[in-house]
């Protein structure tokens, strides 16, 4: 075949022989470049996956509070120890999945954090959730179920009993029960404690009583109104309290006198029945205390509320018991103390709610026998002055007293003339 090539052909041949051999030639430097080139480009390449990869990792870990330069070491030696046992099968990325994680921090794993607050290191708070289940649900219907059972009840009792009557009718002389002092601080406490009792009622039902009746819009400002309106309010009601529990301390006393008054029920429920009373009977010692007692739990447990996370009332309480061998946290389904400054808030939150919806219910009934309950009786806190019928049939024994005084009071006067 070679020899039937025209020259012409024969040169082309020669043209693309030496193509090839100038091919070769110029190939030789390029190969070894291209090789490195293509290394260098995997690198950058697997470097640049690496990256995109550890950035979307720290991007995750950085999404959620506190910020992640923030936080030394957020999973402690238990949650590690657990991570440990809870790789990804096979290992292969030789981490623990991020599901794992996540339950862990769900259920309350601490971390530490570098910022003075170190309640930033819990990022999901367990407990949070068994509190608000309790308080939007049983602690909720008890607590209305509570103020409506009474009102029920005191209802039942007025159309049963009526209006309790002074037997003798008013006699028309007075005799004086309350200081202006005495009825300053009732005063104060009372105005204040119901202004409480208001707001604080919608705290815990408003959202479900007044917000679909006003609406959000209302609502938010008027629950902000009234929030204020009770942290300021408190420290009114805690000094009622105070002059209160200075001017009548000494009058309640308990004695044996109130077993009988207590035996014969106040005499509330049979007519003409009056067992002997001192300035307080048995019934009104009772609310003494229970206001007395009730009202200072509720101004610890409020002022623990008002400057958060800086008492441990629930953990010392607590405590204590465990210490004579009760076990009351674990009964109240509270656990074993010490709590958290979290769970401090929410205990005392519950304890609060619970606290002054029972006053509130005793006072509903005080407030009942004190008006429209008896005759007679709202005249005491009015003006001071009682009729003297009344007085003989409640407080015959303060009565005797009184006039004993005023006698004494005259001796003395007639002595100082003569
Ligand atoms: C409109 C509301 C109230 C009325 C009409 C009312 C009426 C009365 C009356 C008439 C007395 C004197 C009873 C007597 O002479 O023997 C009294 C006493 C008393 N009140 Fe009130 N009160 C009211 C609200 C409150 C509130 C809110 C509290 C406490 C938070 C309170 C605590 C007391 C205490 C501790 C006594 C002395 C013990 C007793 O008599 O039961 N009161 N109140």
């Amino acid at each position: 075949m070679n020899s039937l090539q025209s020259p012409g052909s024969q040169n082309h041949n020669l043209l693309r022989g030496m193509a090839r051999t100038n091919k070769k030639t110029l190939a030789l430097p390029l190969e070894p470049l291209k090789e490195t080139m293509s290394f260098v480009m995997g690198l950058v390449m697997i470097g640049l996956v690496l990256f995109i990869y550890s950035v979307s990792n720290a991007q995750a870990e950085s999404s959620v509070r506190p910020p992640a330069n923030a936080v030394k070491n957020v999973i402690n030696k238990d949650a590690a120890k657990k991570f440990q046992t809870n790789r990804i099968p096979g290992a292969v990325l030789n981490r623990s999945s991020d599901s794992d994680t996540w339950r862990a921090i769900r259920h309350g794993v601490k971390g530490n954090v570098s910022i003075p607050d170190t309640k930033a290191g819990v990022l999901v708070q367990d407990s949070g959730e068994s509190y608000r289940a309790i308080r939007n649900g049983p602690l909720f219907s008890y607590l209305g179920f509570s103020m409506l059972a009474t009102l029920i009840l005191l209802a039942i009792f007025f159309a049963i009993r009526g209006k309790i009557k002074v037997d003798k009718g008013l006699s028309g002389r007075k005799i004086k029960r309350f200081s202006t002092i005495e009825r300053t601080g009732h005063w104060l406490m009372a105005i204040s404690f119901i202004i409480l009792g208001i707001s604080g009622l919608n705290i815990t039902f408003g959202k479900s009583v007044i917000l679909p009746i006003i609406g959000k819009d209302a609502f938010g400002p008027f629950t902000y109104f009234l929030k204020l309106t009770h942290n300021y309010i408190a420290f009114a009601f805690m000094l009622g309290l105070i002059i209160a529990f200075v001017c009548w301390v000494m009058h309640n006393l308990p004695n044996r006198g109130d077993i009988n008054w207590i035996l014969k029920g106040g005499g509330i429920f049979k007519k003409g029945e009056h067992p002997p009373a001192g300035k307080f009977n048995a019934g009104q010692k009772l609310i003494f205390w229970a206001v007395m007692i009730g009202g200072l739990s509720l101004s610890v447990s409020g002022w623990a509320l008002m400057f958060p996370f800086e008492y441990s009332f629930f953990s010392s309480t607590m405590s204590a018991f465990s210490a004579i061998g009760l076990d009351v946290g674990n009964w109240l389904g509270m656990g074993s103390a010490p709590y958290s400054v979290i769970q401090e808030q929410q205990y005392n939150n519950i304890w609060h709610a619970i606290m002054g919806v029972l006053m509130i219910c005793l006072i509903l009934a005080h407030i009942y026998i004190g008006s429209i309950g008896m005759e007679g009786a709202y005249d005491a806190m009015g003006s001071g002055d009682v009729d003297e019928n009344w007085a003989l049939e409640h407080h015959s024994l303060w009565v005797e007293e009184v006039k004993a005084q005023e006698r004494n009071a005259d001796g003395a006067n007639v002595q100082a003339a003569e």
